[in-house]
């Protein structure tokens, strides 16, 4: 034997470890080669996305987010090609209006529609074309449905005055029969019947399932395909439950009657597809139904049921805010259910509404984004063209730098001095309905010592962070 060959002999010995090339490749470049590679951030993250899907499936990514920079600084390396970005100066450039960042792939693994759209030329346009929708006019025509539903909720809570009822799931119920009227002028009917019709469960599991399997959208697209098989494994169905179908019935129903002149953001979405029939067909209108149903119920009932979780956790806040309703009660300046007009005039009313956003931001992840031709340089970091990037809303708002060492704390005072905010939806419902509930109840915990539990995603709701059990007397 020569010694060449005796040399191949004892290779064959080792070919098995062939395969691991590439994988030693891989580690070589993400962890020492990469621009990324100078990002400080867990071990693991820089070298595969399944660190990333772990910590989603475990539902504390709003904390994980605030942890991870406290301890790695304001750039953490969170993926192989993603970073998360603590700098409130960061927001604009990113997320700003003629932005160039585009939505990583992560959205593909969410419905299509205007907050799953990736193109941002398409984006910005479908925005622009839907705009008048979502429009200060609109809000006004909207006020009446919403006091049609506030006035049932209340009814449900006086039938039950003495006893513990879960406010968090009554004010869910709440958020998604106002979206049903300013939609399609008709609630769900789950505050009627104190319960849904087995649409929170088919979103929370689909929302649940959706917000780590995008994590990995390879894994997400084999899984898609194969969704026939394996779908009702992981509990999800096609089958939104009535929040989807009334949709497509409504629409449907409106478009053989010629109904299109209604006040709702339906009427208002047919009217716009008689006007610009070459841009708006009927799947646009579907995504405008659809889209407000998951965007606006959830957010809005989390928001609420943390501004009420804070001021029952602080009675001081509570009755400065209850000392401003009964004052404008006394004097004469509010209805019932309070308007939107009369909420705006309280300052004390808003300035809970902005600490209660701050402190408990609904979405818990990064809105991530792809960097744009050129990179971008961060805190001395170079992100390449292509890295995605994103700012945690826990991050920025717990920013001891933006809002002073009682970041961490639930203080409405802070916002006093304030700016007047935007008008929509959400801060409408919320105006309205606070101030309403304190004029006609007193509230407090069943349980004072009890803290409530949070979860971003998993037994509630995707990228959400839900607070559970939160009962009040
Ligand atoms: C307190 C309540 C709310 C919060 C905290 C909230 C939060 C957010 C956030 C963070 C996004 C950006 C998502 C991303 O870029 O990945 C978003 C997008 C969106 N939200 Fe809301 N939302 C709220 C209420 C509503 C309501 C009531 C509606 C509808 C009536 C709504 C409709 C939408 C739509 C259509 C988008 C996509 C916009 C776009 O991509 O241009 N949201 N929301």
């Amino acid at each position: 034997m020569t010694i060449i060959e005796y040399s191949r002999e004892s290779l064959k010995e080792y070919y098995y470890l062939v395969p691991l090339i590439p994988l030693l490749a891989w580690v070589i470049y993400y962890r020492f080669v990469t621009p990324l590679a100078k990002i400080p951030g867990p071990f693991s993250a820089s070298l595969s996305r399944l660190w990333l899907m772990r910590r989603s499936v475990r539902g504390d990514m709003h904390q994980m987010y605030i942890d991870l920079h406290r301890q790695y600084g304001p750039v953490v390396r969170t993926g192989p090609t993603e970073v998360s970005i603590a700098d409130p100066a960061a927001i604009k450039p990113i997320y700003g209006i003629g932005t160039k960042f585009t939505k990583s792939g992560w959205y593909a693994g969410q419905e299509v529609s205007l907050f799953a759209e990736r193109d941002e030329k398409v984006h910005a346009h479908f925005q622009k074309l839907i705009s008048g929708i979502y429009s200060m006019t609109s809000m006004v025509d909207f006020e009446p449905y919403i006091d049609n539903t506030i006035k049932s909720f209340m009814q449900q809570m006086r039938d039950r005055v003495g006893q513990s009822v879960d406010l968090g799931k009554w004010l869910q119920l709440l958020a998604f029969d106002v979206i049903g009227e300013i939609t399609f002028s008709k609630p769900f009917g789950f505050v009627q019947e104190g319960n849904d019709d087995g649409s929170f469960k088919s979103l929370d599991n689909a929302f649940a399932f959706g917000v780590w399997i995008a994590q990995v959208p390879w894994l997400f697209w084999i899984i898609f395909n194969l969704k026939c098989l394996i779908w009702s494994s992981q509990g999800v169905s096609d089958d939104m439950g009535k929040v989807f179908s009334m949709a497509t019935e409504e629409m449907n129903k409106r478009k053989k009657l010629g109904v299109v002149d209604r006040p709702d953001m339906l009427g208002k979405a047919l009217k716009l597809q008689r006007e610009k029939p070459a841009e708006v067909n009927d799947g646009v209108l579907n995504v405008i139904a659809g889209q407000n149903a998951i965007a606006g119920s959830d957010t809005t009932a989390i928001t609420m049921r943390a501004i009420i979780y804070y001021l029952l956790k602080k009675p001081a806040y509570m009755a400065r805010l209850r000392a401003e309703v009964e004052k404008n009660q006394t004097q004469g300046l509010l209805s019932n259910p309070v308007t939107f007009e009369q909420a705006r005039k309280m300052p004390y009313l808003q300035a809970c509404i902005s600490e209660g956003l701050r402190m408990h931001p609904a979405v818990g992840m990064t809105l991530p984004r792809v960097v744009p031709q050129g990179g971008i340089r961060i805190h001395g970091y170079f992100l390449p063209e292509g890295t995605t990037a994103g700012i945690s809303a826990w991050v920025v708002h717990r920013d001891e730098a933006v809002f002073g060492p009682d970041a961490d704390t639930f203080m409405p005072e802070r916002w006093l001095k304030g700016d007047t905010k935007e008008m929509d939806v959400s801060l409408m419902e919320m105006s309205k309905v606070l101030p309403t509930l304190l004029m006609n109840f007193d509230l407090e915990l069943a349980d004072p010592k009890k803290e409530w539990k949070v979860n971003c995603l998993y037994v509630y709701a995707g990228p959400f962070v839900v607070p559970a059990e939160f009962f009040v007397d």
